[in-house]
């Protein structure tokens, strides 16, 4: 009997989706459909294990080998920096990480920059790059508020469909880096599951190109 594959799955509409997926390449695990507040579902016959977890915690899961495999948006990878393997972008949950800042207006680069964002180390290493001085302000959300109310002159945050920041009279300054989903892997895990994770792995690119 091989051991058993866990994996973690961000909570919410993207882990729903890529949930759907690798029940489609015949990892499903019935009992996930049941609903309620159970986080951790298994299927002893095709021998894998899910956990639904926070989203920004996946790469936690996955680093520290609690989970073989998981999936999370490369901007937690990017922000975490963690160690892990980055086996497949899923295509899904498009994104881009940007810097945005009251329509009409420009930081003024006499000064240091005061940049508000729930993403400090991408923010860090992205003015570092251009020699750029800031001054970082920590938020966990709504993020858009903060150049309104002059608190910071720019943010850096995820923007998708862009009404956020329109709705806020906020525009895209600068664009950092596209972000989407990835499926990592443990890295002792890959190293001794390697054919497992590759075919899972694969099934899972050809289902994700089909979508695409
Ligand atoms: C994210 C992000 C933006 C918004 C962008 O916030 O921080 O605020 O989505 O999406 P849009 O371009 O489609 O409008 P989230 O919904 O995670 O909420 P938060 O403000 O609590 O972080």
């Amino acid at each position: 009997m091989q051991n058993k594959i866990n994996i973690a799955l961000p909570k919410g509409r993207l882990g729903e989706k890529v949930y759907d997926i690798f029940e489609k390449i015949g990892y499903g695990c019935p009992a996930i459909h049941e609903g309620g507040r159970k986080l951790i579902f298994e299927n002893e016959e095709n021998g894998v294990r899910y956990f639904w977890v926070k989203p920004s915690d996946v790469a936690v899961y996955v680093e520290r080998g609690a989970a073989d495999i998981g999936v999370v948006g490369k901007d937690i990878l990017l922000e975490q920096s963690s160690d892990v393997y980055e086996l497949l972008d899923l295509g899904m949950g498009k994104c881009r990480m940007a810097v945005a800042g009251v329509k009409g207006e420009r930081p003024d680069f006499a000064h240091t920059l005061r940049v508000a964002t729930k993403f400090p180390n991408i923010a860090r290493e992205y003015y570092r790059k251009q020699s750029r001085e800031i001054d970082i302000i920590k938020l966990h959300g709504s993020i858009e508020i903060a150049p309104i109310l002059k608190m910071s002159d720019v943010i850096v945050d995820i923007v998708e469909t862009g009404t956020t920041l329109k709705e806020n009279n906020l525009e895209v300054l600068e664009e950092i880096v596209p972000i989407s989903a990835r499926l990592i892997a443990n890295k002792a895990s890959y190293k001794f599951n390697t054919q497992r994770i590759r075919q899972m792995c694969d099934k899972i690119a050809v289902i994700c190109e089909k979508n695409d």
